[in-house]
């Protein structure tokens, strides 16, 4: 829980991972042979086989680091600051929401009252208030192109968990998790934690070009249907770590999803299966780098995706962990 809660709040946008990188190297650094840092961003740890085998190939798992967050476009005379997105940013969830810079500067999304603002308001008619008094005055604390986060405490609500940016620093905990507990592999491992996946999985690309992998899996959130008149989906919190089968850039190969799917059934792992209709991940690009990699997603159930408050289950992600690091030991072949 403490190092969930570490991974959400810390820093993050897309194109600043820096400080979750840090993070991260300095939690799963005594568990891999070789970390690496490429010119994206992404951190790659290489988890060399422990045991003999006749066949051994490349896997490539992958979670991204970078979250959702705000770029400041425009400074107002009177100290307010206009902003664009940086990734999916709907403007229904940033109304009256914190916000925090990495410089740690404070800030309060506002709205503009006037009778013609469309209902829901656009993101071009929200600013940030960080208390400046001018535009002087606000210069001094921020400069245009930088980036802010939501800003929330994660909180534990019954066996589930509250936070921002559980998209992906969920999926990050489940990798280091996995990878902590692999002892036997006979597999070349690849432990990517990704740059920039909300702005287009750029990341994942320069990552799966490098490592060239044979199989590939994914970790990511995805959406449920179990709220009050939510969408149709077939996923819902609590009911196991979800073998994603299709979404809207991406067809798990069958050969993996079934492979999953018995490793889970062996195991005794909760699992359900997954189409989700909007949104993908980076498997949707490592999937189709070089000559492409067989590959597949486990997804962690999550409601409220990219607000300040996405909530999952601790037993989704614990049955998450379990058939990662089932397929880190095991294998595809
Ligand atoms: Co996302
Ligand atoms: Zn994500």
């Amino acid at each position: 829980m403490e190092l969930i809660k570490k991974l959400c709040e810390t820093f993050g946008p897309s194109g600043r991972e820096e400080s979750v990188r840090k993070l991260i190297q300095h939690t799963v650094k005594t568990y891999c042979d070789e970390l690496k840092v490429d010119a994206l961003g992404n951190l790659i740890c290489r988890k060399k086989p422990r045991r003999k085998a006749k066949n051994t190939s490349r896997i490539m798992f992958c979670a991204h680091m970078d979250e959702i967050g705000l770029i400041i476009t425009h400074i107002e005379k009177r100290g307010f600051l206009r902003f664009a997105p940086v990734g999916g940013v709907y403007s229904e969830r940033c109304l009256a929401q914190r916000v925090k810079f990495e410089s740690g500067i404070v800030g309060i999304i506002g709205v503009e009252t006037k009778p013609e603002t469309p209902k829901p308001p656009r993101l071009d008619n929200m600013f940030i208030d960080i208390g400046a008094r001018n535009r002087k005055e606000a210069e001094r604390l921020v400069k245009i192109g930088d980036m802010a986060t939501f800003y929330q405490r994660v909180e534990k609500l019954q066996g589930r968990i509250v936070a921002k940016a559980l998209d992906d620093r969920i999926g990050c905990y489940c990798l280091i998790e996995a990878l902590k507990r692999v002892k036997k592999n006979k597999d070349e491992l690849y432990f990517v934690f990704s740059a920039q996946e909300e702005v287009g999985a750029r990341g994942a690309r320069t990552g799966a070009y490098a490592i060239e992998p044979e199989y590939a899996l994914a970790v990511d959130v995805t959406g449920t249907g179990d709220t009050p008149q939510s969408p149709r989906m077939a996923v819902a919190l609590g009911e196991g770590t979800a073998i994603k089968v299709k979404d809207s850039n991406f067809i798990t190969h069958p050969f993996i999803k079934d492979r999953l799917i018995q490793y889970a059934r062996k195991n005794k792992i909760i699992y359900q299966l997954e189409v989700l209709e909007y949104g993908t991940t980076d498997a949707s690009v490592i999937q189709i780098v070089r000559e492409g990699a067989l590959s597949g997603v486990l997804s962690i159930p999550s409601r409220y995706i990219h607000s300040t408050g996405e909530v999952c289950d601790l037993g989704d992600v614990e049955q998450t962990i379990r058939l990662l690091a089932c397929s880190a030991e095991n294998g595809f072949e």
